[in-house]
C-alpha cells in the first residue's frame, strides 16, 4: 500500500514557486483575466511570493505565511476587493492554466479540484453567502 502524499510532497518547495509564477505570469497574460490583474499592483512579484508562502502551508508544508501573518485567514486580506463569482472564476481559470504550464499530474489536478474552488469561494465577498463549509484554510496537515 502506497502512502499517501499531500501536495507539498508532490511539488515541493520548487513545484509551488514555479506554479505561483505560472499563476500571475497567466493573470498578466490572460484576456480573461483582465478583471483581477487591474486589482493588483503593477509589480506582481511580492503577491508571488506571499502566495507561495501561503499555498506551501495550505498544501501541507511548514507554515511559512502564518510565521509572519500570524494568520491563514484570506477574507480579511481580500476584504478591500470586489470579489463575486466573475472574479472567483477568474483566479480559478489562472490556476487551472498554471497547474497545466507546470505539467501537473491528472491525479494532483483532481486532488486540488475541490479544495481550491472552497477557498476561492470563500475569498467571494460578493452575492451570496461562502458555499464553503468547515476551514478551507488549510487542506493538509502536516
Ligand atoms: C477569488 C479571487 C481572488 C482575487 C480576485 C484575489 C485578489 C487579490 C488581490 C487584489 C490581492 C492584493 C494584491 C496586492 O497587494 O497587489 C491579493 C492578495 C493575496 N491573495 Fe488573493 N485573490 C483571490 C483569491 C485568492 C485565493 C483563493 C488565495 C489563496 C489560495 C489568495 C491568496 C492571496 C495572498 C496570499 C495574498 C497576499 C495577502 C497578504 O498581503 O498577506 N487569493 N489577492
Amino acid at each position: 500500500m502506497t502512502t499517501p502524499q499531500t501536495p507539498y510532497q508532490i511539488l515541493g518547495d520548487q513545484g509551488i514557486a514555479d506554479l505561483c509564477q505560472a499563476f500571475y505570469d497567466a493573470m498578466d497574460k490572460l484576456p480573461e483575466a483582465a478583471g483581477i490583474r487591474a486589482m493588483h499592483g503593477e509589480d506582481l512579484s511580492p503577491v508571488t511570493g506571499k502566495l507561495t508562502d501561503y499555498l506551501v502551508e495550505w498544501m501541507g508544508g511548514p507554515p511559512r505565511y502564518s510565521d509572519v501573518t500570524g494568520s491563514v485567514c484570506m477574507t480579511d486580506p481580500h476584504a478591500g476587493y470586489h470579489i463575486g463569482p466573475a472574479e472567483r472564476d477568474q483566479w480559478l481559470l489562472c490556476m487551472q492554466e498554471a497547474l497545466s504550464r507546470i505539467d501537473a499530474s491528472d491525479e494532483l489536478r483532481q486532488m486540488l479540484e475541490t479544495p481550491l474552488f472552497r477557498i476561492a469561494d470563500a475569498v467571494r465577498n460578493r452575492e451570496g453567502a461562502s458555499a464553503a463549509e468547515g476551514n478551507p484554510n488549510i487542506i493538509a496537515a502536516n
